[in-house]
């Protein structure tokens, strides 16, 4: 097949409002991925093209991008079975544009860091590991499988609304710790969900779980989340 790519181009020695799609040609194969069109394309026809990418299987998180409108990993990404002619791609929305396809994670990262997303526990560890039952590793098997790609993040109009909102994949490791058996850190994590740029400010929009590359249950994380505050505080 032949597909034309429209990729967002933005320098940053330039004027935001210079930003452009810039159409290559590219002649797929089966199995080829978006990220592959990409490489294609940099190898090829423009070696300025700017994006990121590591481990090509889905589990950095590095290259998530919004192809022809939907976040998506490209690593991941078939291009025939998208049945398009033309492929739009862009950006992760809802960040600052580095270049190109590179967007600025500062902000993603430092809301990540407000939820304390680590094990908190002042008990002398044991001699061995701290055992969980079966019963209670599965209250957390589900949202382990992040990989903190931002796809769920950018997707979310409450954060594209609110810059400050911590955002779903923050809420997500927040119940992934609050809800683990060994942790003893929900009251430390408390203030930062329990606030106007925490928890309340998830309305629902379920955009986190369409985005997300794992199909982890977010929403309900962050219900889950919610019932616990409400059951501690009000
Ligand atoms: S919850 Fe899903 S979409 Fe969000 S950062 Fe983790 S893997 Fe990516
Ligand atoms: S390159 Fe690592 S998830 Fe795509």
């Amino acid at each position: 097949m032949h597909i034309t790519f429209k990729v967002r181009r933005f320098d940053p020695n330039k004027e935001a409002s210079q930003a452009f799609y810039q159409e290559f040609p590219v002649k797929t194969q089966p199995g080829m991925t978006i990220l592959d069109a990409l490489i294609d394309i940099k190898a090829r026809q423009d070696g300025a093209l700017t994006f990121r990418k590591s481990c090509r299987s889905a589990i950095c998180g590095s290259c998530a991008m919004q192809i022809h409108g939907l976040n998506r990993l490209a690593c991941e990404t078939q291009v025939e079975p998208l049945k398009k002619t033309t492929l739009v791609i862009d950006p992760l929305p809802g960040f600052r544009i580095i270049k190109d396809l590179a967007v600025d994670m500062e902000s993603f990262y430092e809301h990540l860091a407000r939820v304390k997303p680590y094990l908190i526990n002042e008990e002398p560890p044991p001699a061995r590991e701290r055992l969980q039952s079966e019963a209670e590793f599965k209250l957390i098997e589900d949202p382990i499988a992040c990989i903190l790609c931002a796809s769920c993040t950018s997707s979310c109009p409450s954060f594209w609304y609110d810059t400050e909102y911590v955002g779903p994949s923050a809420l997500t490791k927040a119940y992934r710790y609050n809800f683990d058996s060994r942790d003893h850190g929900a009251g430390e994590r408390m203030e930062v969900l329990d606030n106007k740029h925490g928890l309340w400010r998830c309305h629902t929009i379920f955009n986190c779980m369409d985005a997300c590359p794992k199909k982890i249950k977010i929403t309900q994380h962050i219900s889950n989340l919610k019932k616990m505050v409400v059951a501690e505080r009000y």
